[in-house]
Order: structure tokens, then sequence, then C-alpha cells
């Protein structure tokens, strides 16, 4: 008996500590929605540039030597940026650019999570919600530098134009293996970076300034044809300020110190404007107008409060939702306002230097803009339902459910991926919405409605 009993403490300590990492859940908040005002902007960037700087563009700073890239990103390259030179022979994720020391490297890109694969073709600025981070990067990041140290010796060219990326990949490989495929932990890939990063001048050191949790919380990728009618960034609206300096993300991996970011931020004024330019892919199929025209009185009754309106007069109100209200997952909110980045970021460079940018979590979700929603399937910030008539109808949301893979595999009907409905989370893309942060609860707006007012809604949404 006593033996069992130690043998159930065992077992209850093993899956606390398996959970550790995870944030107590915010609850009553004490406010419903909050509007977030706009901040002043640079405006004088250049689109065509900006579009050259993310295609072409040395940001992330260190990489892979090419001759060793070209093997792992170059098989069978779709020139699908129609990019020329060197970047020609390479997949459209990566980029291959001159190092600080002149050497030709190669990195991965803002595309490899902002262009999104969508019937045969690359949608940029849509959300890639095919990545899949559950295989060990952990031990991937670790062999890279042994096997570069073992290729070329620590005193080459090679590993120099190296180094910057090996320190990131260290202190990042083992957080960003996540256990859903499709989620993306770009948020905790900067968390774990930028805790090896001296605050004022943007230097690796040695020894973190913060622990990472245990667990790791991933998320869907939003469309950046939405930034134009944001004035927040991420789905807590975490990113405020200048959003030059907040678009910094992938430069996190290799940039060497403050002054190439200083530089690398130059050009992102230009990024920024090419990102205002963007529009969403329009809807392919044919669209009941009839039923869409009664939709978007429905829609404007129910939903523009907090999406906006759309057409001749278009609104956004940049409102963020409380955890109370939209009662969808709380777990990524719920960290957000207490993760340690938050700290680092509101005084380090970004902060202190002008144009300021800052960190501002808050408990609850921003609604977002519903351009091009039809083609940014899985829906909510955590991906965790395959369709709008699903989100619409919390009854008829699927526990486990497995799109096949194949990006062709669109539901024109119920707007979203193709699916089916699992008993367990067996198969390769099977979303599971039973693992913590993932769950796809809330959101239950659509439910007041009765199913011919859903239909008109959905209708509706195709057109925006
Ligand atoms: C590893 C994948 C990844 C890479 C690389 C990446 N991002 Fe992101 N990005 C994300 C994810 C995931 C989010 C959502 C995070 C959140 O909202 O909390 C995001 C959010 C954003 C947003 C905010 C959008 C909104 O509606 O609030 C912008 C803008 C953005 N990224 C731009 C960039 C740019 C520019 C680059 C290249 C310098 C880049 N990203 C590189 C994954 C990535
Ligand atoms: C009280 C504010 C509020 C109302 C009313 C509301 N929504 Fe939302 N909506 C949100 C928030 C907040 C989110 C983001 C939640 C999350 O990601 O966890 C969201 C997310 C969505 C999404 C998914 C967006 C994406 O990119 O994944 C869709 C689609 C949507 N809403 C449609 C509607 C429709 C249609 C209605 C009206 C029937 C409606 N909403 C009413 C606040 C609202």
């Amino acid at each position: 008996m006593k033996k069992l009993l130690v043998f159930i403490i065992l077992i209850l300590a093993y899956a606390c500590s398996t959970y550790k990492g995870l944030p107590p859940l915010a609850t009553d908040n004490g406010w419903k929605t909050k509007i977030i005002p706009p901040h002043p902007q640079q405006e004088e960037g250049n689109p065509e540039a900006g579009y050259e700087y993310l295609v072409y563009g040395n940001y992330v700073g260190s990489g892979l030597p090419y001759g060793i890239a070209k093997k792992q990103f170059g098989k069978n390259p779709k020139n699908v940026l129609n990019r020329e030179g060197i970047n020609a022979s390479i997949n459209y994720q990566a980029t291959v650019f001159p190092a600080k020391n002149g050497l030709m490297v190669a990195n991965g890109n803002c595309f490899t999570c902002h262009a999104g694969p969508l019937n045969g073709q690359v949608v940029l600025g849509m959300g890639n919600s095919f990545s899949d981070f559950r295989s060990n990067f952990g031990l991937f990041a670790q062999l890279a530098g042994f096997g570069m140290s073992l290729k070329y010796g620590k005193k080459s060219l090679e590993w120099e134009a190296f180094e910057d990326l090996n320190h990131y990949l260290k202190a990042s490989g083992k957080h960003i293996k996540t256990n859903q495929p499709g989620a993306n932990p770009a948020a905790v890939l900067a968390e774990a970076i930028v805790r090896h990063r001296n605050p004022e001048d943007l230097t690796y050191v040695e020894e973190p300034y913060y622990e990472m949790p245990k667990y790791t919380i991933a998320t869907d990728v939003p469309p950046l044809w939405n930034v134009k009618k944001k004035n927040a960034l991420y789905y807590t609206a975490v990113g405020r300020g200048d959003f030059t300096k907040l678009l910094f993300q992938a430069s996190y991996l290799g940039i060497e110190d403050s002054t190439a970011a200083r530089q690398a931020v130059e050009n992102f004024k230009d990024v920024v404007a090419w990102m205002k330019q963007i529009e969403p892919p329009k809807y392919p199929y044919p669209i009941d107008q009839e039923l869409a025209e009664a939709g978007q009185t429905i829609f404007e009754e129910h939903c523009s409060g907090c999406h906006g309106t759309y057409g001749e007069n278009e609104t956004y109100p940049n409102k963020v939702v409380s955890l109370d209200v939209v009662k969808t997952d709380p777990y990524y909110a719920s960290y957000a306002v207490q993760a340690p980045i938050v700290e680092w970021y509101n005084k380090s460079w970004f902060a202190t230097s002008s144009p300021r940018s800052y960190f501002e979590p808050e408990a609850g979700y921003i609604a977002p803009p519903l351009d091009g929603i039809w083609a940014t399937a899985p829906y909510l910030h955590n991906g965790s339902v395959p369709t709008i008539e699903d989100l619409l109808n919390s009854k008829q949301r699927p526990k486990f459910w497995e799109r096949s893979g194949r990006t062709s595999d669109y539901d024109a009907k119920k707007v979203g991926w193709n699916y089916t409905v699992k008993k367990n989370k067996k198969g390769k893309w099977t979303y599971d919405t039973t693992l913590p942060s993932y769950s796809n609860v809330g959101h239950y707006f659509g439910d007041k409605l009765t199913e011919e007012e859903r239909k008109k809604v959905i209708e509706y949404l195709k057109t925006l």
C-alpha cells in the first residue's frame, strides 16, 4: 500500500513537472475591451526597395556557408520569387547574402513563416500553416556547431561567418520544439534568443538574463496584409510604438550588435512600406452576391463592433478583447503578460533609442481585421479551428482533426481546410485540441445566429 502511494506521488510529481512553466490563467481582468490608439510611424519608406531587401537582404547577419546551405535548402528550388543571381539557386524560404567578413552564407528569411502555400501557389504575406516544428531542433542546433568546427575549424572565415548564428541556435534550439503540426514557435524563438543579448548594445552574453519556460506555446502566423490597419502588432497587441523596430524579428537570430541592427532597421522602413501595400488574394470561386449582401447586414450588427467594417466605409477599431469576454484559449495571453522578455525589451536598445518601440501585453487578444480571411485557415490565434463554419458554430468544432497536408485541399463550402474528424491524435497532420494552449474554446459570437444567418455571414466573409 505504502509502495503504491509513493508510486502515485512520483507519477503526480512527474506529471506536474512536465507542465512546469505554463502560466497561471488570468481570470477576472476587470476590463472587457480596450482600444489601442495609433502611434506615430515613419512614413517615408519605399515599397519596391522593401521587397528587394526582404528577398535579397542581409538582415539575418550570419548563416551557414553557401555550399552547405545549398544542399539543405537548394534541392529542386522553385524560384517562386523570380530571384536573380545566386539566390535563384536556393529555395524561396532562404536567402544567400554576404556575411560581415564577405563570405557568402545563407539563412532562413521572413518568408519561411510569412509566405503561405495555397492551391499550388505561394502567397507572399500569408502565414505558413504547413510548418512542422515537432522535430528536435535542439539536437540539430548542437550538431551544426560541432559539424562546422570539425569541417572548417574555429579559426576559419566560415566559422567567423557562422559564429553569431551558432550562439543563438544553441540558445533556442531545444525551446522551439512544439507538440502540434502547423504551430509556429516564433515568439518563443525571440524570447530564447534575446535573453543571451545585452539589452543595451545587443551583443552576445553567455549567461542568460532569464530562464525559459519548460512548455513551448506556439501560435498560428497572422497575414501581413493586416499590418496597415493595426496600431499594435501580434495576437496579444504586445508590440507597440515604431513598427520598423518591431519587424526586426528574424534578425534576432544572427545580427551582431546594435550597430548592425541600426543599419538593418533603416531598411525596415522600406519593408514596412511594402507590407502596407500588399493585399489579400481574392476568393477564387463563385460568390452568391444576394446572400453575401444579406450577410453584410448581419455582420455589421453582430461582428463589426470588434472587427470593423469593409468596402467603401472601411473602419477598424483596433480593439483588444479581454480573455473574460473572448474566452478563447488563455495560455498565450496569460503567458505574454508575465513573460520576462517584456522587461528585457523595455529596457533594451529597441525601447531606449529613437524611434522607440516597446512591449505592452494584454490579458486578451486583438480582434483582427478579416481581410482575406477565407485564405488564412486554420482560425484563432492558436490555429485550433479548421474552418469558418466551425468557428461560427462552436458545437461543430472538432476535438481531433486531420488535414491531408496538401495545400490544395481547400473546402470552399465551410471555408477553410478539408479535414477528417479523428478519435485521437494519431496522424502527421492531426491537430489535438486537448493539449495545453491549443484548445478550441471561446469566441462564441456566432452561436447566437441561426443556421441561415451563419450561411449569409460566411458568404459575406468570402468577399473580404
Ligand atoms: C519562425 C517563423 C517567423 C519568422 C522567420 C518571421 N516571423 Fe513574423 N511572425 C511569426 C509569428 C508566429 C507571428 C505571430 C506572433 C504573435 O502574434 O504573437 C509573427 C508576427 C509578425 C508580425 C505581426 C503581424 C500582426 O498582424 O500583428 C509582423 C509584422 C511580422 N511577423 C513580420 C515579420 C518580418 C518582417 C520577418 C522577417 C524579418 C518575420 N516576421 C519573420 C513568425 C515568423
Ligand atoms: C467582442 C468582440 C468580438 C465580436 C463581437 C466578434 N469577434 Fe471575431 N474575434 C474576436 C477576437 C478577439 C478574435 C481573436 C481571438 C483569438 O485569436 O483567440 C476573433 C477572431 C475571429 C476570427 C478568426 C480570425 C483569424 O485570423 O483566425 C473570425 C473569422 C471572426 N473572429 C469572425 C467573427 C464574426 C463573423 C463575428 C460575428 C458573428 C465575430 N467574429 C464577432 C472578437 C470578436
